[in-house]
């Protein structure tokens, strides 16, 4: 009788015991309880574009409002990655898994409006553990919009334009510098390692700038945003100007969708006829891009399948891979790159011991894969979010 009258004594005893450990954890995390070194940053991405004012002649800085006057070019911004930066169905369950990872938004969301919190430092240089206060300032609109147009136009409260006199409804101050390819590159290109198991490496920029295109002073601008001439808003003169649809990969975000691609590579098949043999090669050769194939995400890669037929029934099939091997665990590590140099040729071959007869055909198929089916599953991600297209396929009947 008398235990049980205990008994909610010992429960509250135990609850307070639960909830002081908690807040021990949680401020030994925090470093509320010795003093707990900030630090500053040291990667040109720790830090973002402060928050800015709506420029006098506007009433937001969202690209729906760029868009009232810039309408081709806010078309055509509107079709291209940057404004799925944030939306991105990987990038938001990636982003989900490390919730205090406020390094991820800062070239997905570039500008402080877009950010809910402001970072201003790091406990004991801990990129998990950030020092953040609340933004008033957060915009929600411009958020949604990722790498939208002030992302590359905007600084110092000011529109950044790359022509002299311009007559707009806004201010704009030219600056060639800063709309150059070394924007791009600020993004494009980040190899570090924030953790031991987690990376950055993006290296476009560096194998742009080792290969042959910077000498010839081809940059991503010049291959990215090709020149058109037109007027570039309501009411304005036609001058040269930029195209905005930034194509890439052509993997489109969401199955279905249109998307502008490039294509760099280029493919050639050959058939050789042996005594005893047969032989096909494909040539693949990187031809237009100023970078490798694949670049960027480390996920990326190329897959070349060989199939030979008999009586139409597939009787043997042979796979290469273009791309990054890396281990991830414990310690992010790249294993191999075989990704083709620019002007890189490559030829893949297979010898099959037939003598050609109408029974036999080959087919050579490329496809572009964004990622492996294995990390689709991992970050569950849905049926509409693709993750390959194809890109070359010939077949050769005997
Ligand atoms: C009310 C209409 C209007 C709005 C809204 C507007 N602009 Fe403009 N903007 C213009 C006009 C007109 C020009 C002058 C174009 C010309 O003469 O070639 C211009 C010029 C520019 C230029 C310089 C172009 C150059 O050739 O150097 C940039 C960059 C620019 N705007 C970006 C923006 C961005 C970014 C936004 C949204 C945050 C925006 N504009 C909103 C009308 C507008
Ligand atoms: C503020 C950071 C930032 C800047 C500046 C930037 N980019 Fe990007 N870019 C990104 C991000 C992030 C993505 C990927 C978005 C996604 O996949 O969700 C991307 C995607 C792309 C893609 C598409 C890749 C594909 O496969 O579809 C191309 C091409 C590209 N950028 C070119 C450029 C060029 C050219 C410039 C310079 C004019 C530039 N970027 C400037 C962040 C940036
Ligand atoms: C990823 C960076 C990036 C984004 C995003 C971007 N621009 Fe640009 N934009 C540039 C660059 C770089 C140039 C200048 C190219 C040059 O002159 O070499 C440019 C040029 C312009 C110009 C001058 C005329 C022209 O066509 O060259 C206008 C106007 C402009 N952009 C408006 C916009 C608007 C509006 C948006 C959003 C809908 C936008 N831009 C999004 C990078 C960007
Ligand atoms: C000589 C033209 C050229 C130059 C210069 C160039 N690119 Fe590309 N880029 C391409 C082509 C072509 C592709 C398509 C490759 C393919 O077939 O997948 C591409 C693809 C990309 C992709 C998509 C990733 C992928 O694997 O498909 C990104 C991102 C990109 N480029 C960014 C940049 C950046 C950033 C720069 C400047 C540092 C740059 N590019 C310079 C031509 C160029
Ligand atoms: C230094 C700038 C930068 C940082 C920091 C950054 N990203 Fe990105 N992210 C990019 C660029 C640039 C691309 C486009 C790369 C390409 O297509 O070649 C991209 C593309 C992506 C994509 C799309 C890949 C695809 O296949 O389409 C995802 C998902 C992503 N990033 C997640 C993240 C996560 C998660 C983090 C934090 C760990 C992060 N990013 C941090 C610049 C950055």
């Amino acid at each position: 009788m008398e235990m049980n009258n205990k008994r909610p004594f010992y429960f509250f005893v135990f609850f307070i015991f639960v909830l002081v450990a908690f807040a021990f954890w949680q401020g030994g995390r925090r470093g509320l309880f010795r003093q707990a070194e900030i630090t500053g940053f040291t990667h040109s991405w720790d830090t973002i574009i402060p928050n800015q004012d709506v420029p006098a002649g506007m009433h937001a800085l969202n690209a729906k409002e760029c868009g009232k006057c810039h309408q081709e070019i806010y078309q055509e911004w509107k079709m291209s990655t940057h404004a799925h930066a944030w939306t991105d169905e990987q990038y938001q369950a990636e982003l989900a898994k490390n919730k205090d990872l406020f390094v991820c938004k800062n070239c997905h969301l570039p500008v402080q409006n877009q950010q809910k919190m402001i970072t201003t430092g790091l406990y004991d240089g801990d990129y998990f553990r950030p020092v953040q206060k609340k933004n008033p300032r957060f915009d929600e609109s411009l958020q949604k919009e990722g790498v939208t147009c002030i992302a590359c136009h905007m600084n110092n409260n000011t529109i950044i334009g790359s022509h002299p006199n311009i007559n707009a409804t806004h201010p704009v101050k030219m600056d060639t510098e800063y709309l150059s390819e070394k924007l791009c590159v600020s993004c494009h290109d980040a190899h570090d390692d924030l953790a031991e198991d987690l990376v950055c490496t993006f290296e476009t920029g560096m194998e742009w700038r080792a290969g042959p295109y910077a000498k010839k002073g081809k940059n991503c601008i010049s291959c990215h945003m090709p020149e058109v001439e037109r007027p570039s808003a309501t009411g304005a003169i036609s001058r040269k100007g930029h195209r905005h649809y930034f194509p890439g990969s052509g993997i489109p975000k969401v199955k279905g969708e249109k998307v502008k691609k490039l294509d760099g590579l280029t493919f050639e098949v050959d058939t050789v006829h042996g005594a005893q043999f047969t032989r096909f090669a494909l040539k693949v050769t990187n031809q237009n891009a100023g970078h490798k194939v694949p670049t960027g995400d480390p996920e990326r890669h190329i897959l070349i399948q060989f199939d030979l037929f008999k009586d139409d029934q597939i009787v043997q099939s042979d796979t290469f891979r273009i791309g990054e091997k890396w281990q991830w665990w414990p310690k992010a590590r790249k294993l191999s790159d075989n990704n083709l140099l620019p002007l890189e040729s490559r030829t893949y071959e297979k010898k099959y011991p037939i003598v050609p007869n109408h029974h036999y055909a080959w087919q050579v198929t490329v496809t572009k894969h964004r990622m492996t089916p294995e990390i689709h599953a991992y970050h569950h991600l849905s049926e509409k979010y693709p993750l390959s297209i194809e890109i070359f396929r010939k077949r050769v009947d005997f």
